[in-house]
């Protein structure tokens, strides 16, 4: 009988499910886009019951576009859009709230006011991570401190507290009969909670957010059953496989290697550079669990999240009308050698990694009347290769690990002007593989090696394939001298927005 692996994938604007040949081919997706909900400016908010019916409609889509018999499918990996916090009630299985979504700023206030006493940094040392809105446990406090009843229900255990994966495993597993309450190590290092050596929950980051113990759920590695599907599209499936979605991208682009590294394109981007069996600190960069298989160590990495890379070709297409489609940006760009020293900073709600400011606001400097709409998206193309740039130059100064190569995964990544460009400003190829959907197939091996359908990551290497490298090729001191203009540029967005 043939075998095939499924991948959940709960993102940030739909979710999928895709099934996996042994080789790491697709054989079957469905895809389903949920409501992004903004009862406020900053605020994102995401309906959790209309996740968990997507998820149940993706799964049987995608069985039906295949030709995979539901028992052929040996085991499911999820992965998930990381941070997002979702709190709902044991008994009913009802969320307390709507899903607070890793965009949401609306903890500012919490932020500030825990920044107060010891400043941004004051958990950095157990948990990698500094004071930001973007983690889960400012959201989660949040909840506890807005929703009545909410907290007491909580400190009584009635309540649960989960990221994405974690509702996910605990409905698909039998929710309020008997559903699993777990996370793994890679979605718990994102939710300033958990201490990145022990790998469990930390007293003081708890104490620190005022969240009672007892709503965690159970942190497990990355690879290994944590349940089966029940009363689902699939029953009697092993759940063996979750990784946060970047994390899982690292994991399907066979990232194994310390100093090996990966870039995903989407609306925002993520870098992460393996650093080996420590956790490597870091004042510009977040120090992460890159995975953990079954009872072996775990695997850290420094990640540079950068906020807004393809979002600012969305805001050429749909703010500016400069493009109609993203992909046109490529041959607009295209019309001219050079931005004319025209340079764009996307900071459009702060900037993330290496600043970590959310006083800085979006700026295009450097116009002349001689500017046109081909310089502008051009500059808007290299801002996300500049960013990298950034995110790599502080990652090179945090670890010895050899930078040697940037393997590229994501929609932006079929835009060659960029991926050219990209191994230009960092002097190392960038290489795109064949399958593309790292991130699917990340926690889908995650779940394969947990069952013996995959003996480790040696098969993952495997099965890597690559199709398309871009050596570098442009003048190390010409580079340096756009570098040093790009970082001119960045000062200028940092403090604008003012309370
Ligand atoms: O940290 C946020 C990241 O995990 C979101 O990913 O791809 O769902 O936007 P995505």
């Amino acid at each position: 009988m043939a075998e095939y692996v499924g991948a959940i994938d709960q993102g940030t604007s739909s979710s999928r499910f895709i099934i996996f040949d042994t080789d790491g081919n697709i054989v079957g997706v469905g895809q389903r886009e949920h409501r992004q909900i903004h009862p406020r400016a900053g605020w994102v908010e995401h309906d959790p019951d209309e996740i968990r019916q997507r998820i149940r409609e993706v799964i049987a889509e995608a069985l039906g576009r295949s030709d995979v018999r539901p028992r052929e499918i040996k085991a499911i990996g999820i992965t998930n859009q990381r941070e997002t916090t979702v709190l709902w009630d044991k008994n009913t299985g009802k969320p307390v709230y709507n899903a607070i979504v890793w965009q949401d700023t609306r903890t500012s206030g919490i932020v500030a006011e825990l920044a107060r006493d010891g400043g941004p940094d004051r958990l950095r040392e157990i948990c990698g991570l500094p004071l930001s809105t973007y983690f889960s446990g400012p959201k989660a406090k949040w909840i506890l401190d807005n929703v009545e009843g909410v907290r007491e229900k909580a400190e009584a255990g009635d309540v649960l507290f989960g990221t994405m994966d974690t509702y996910v495993i605990w409905n698909l597993t039998g929710g309020t009969e008997g559903g699993v309450h777990v996370t793994d190590v890679t979605n718990a290092s994102r939710t300033m909670l958990m201490d990145l050596r022990t790998l469990d929950w930390s007293d003081e980051a708890l104490s620190v957010m005022g969240l009672p113990r007892a709503m965690l759920p159970e942190i497990r590695s990355s690879s290994e059953v944590y349940g089966e599907t029940k009363r689902s599209v699939l029953d009697d499936v092993p759940i063996s496989g979750v990784l946060g979605d970047q994390q899982a991208a690292l994991f399907g682009q066979a990232c194994f290697e310390p100093g090996t590294a990966k870039n995903t394109y989407g609306t925002g981007s993520f870098l992460l550079v393996n650093t080996g069996n420590e956790p490597v600190p870091s004042e510009k960069l977040l120090t992460t669990v890159g995975y953990k298989i079954g009872d072996q160590d775990a695997v850290y990495a420094l990640e540079g999240s950068i906020a807004v890379t393809g979002a600012g070709v969305q805001w050429l297409r749909d703010q500016l009308g400069i493009i109609r489609t993203a992909p046109e940006s490529e041959g607009l760009a295209a019309q001219v050698e050079d931005t004319g020293d025209v340079y764009f900073v996307p900071a459009f709600s702060g900037l993330f990694a290496p600043y970590w400011r959310d006083d800085a606001r979006g700026v295009l400097v450097g116009l002349t009347a001689y500017t046109n709409k081909a310089h502008i998206t051009r500059a808007v193309l290299e801002s996300t290769a500049w960013q990298s740039r950034e995110v790599v130059d502080a990652a090179n100064e945090a670890s010895e690990a050899p930078f040697k190569e940037l393997k590229v995964d994501g929609g932006m990544v079929a835009n060659e002007l960029l991926m050219q460009f990209q191994a230009d400003v960092l002097g190392v190829p960038t290489i795109r593989p064949t399958v593309s959907e790292t991130t699917a197939l990340g926690a889908a091996y995650a779940a394969g090696i947990a069952v013996g359908v995959w003996r480790g990551t040696d098969d993952v290497t495997r099965n890597w394939g690559e199709d398309k490298r871009w050596e570098p090729n442009m003048d190390s001191g010409e580079v340096e001298q756009r570098y040093a203009r790009w970082r001119e540029a960045v000062q200028r967005t940092l403090g604008w927005a003012r309370d």
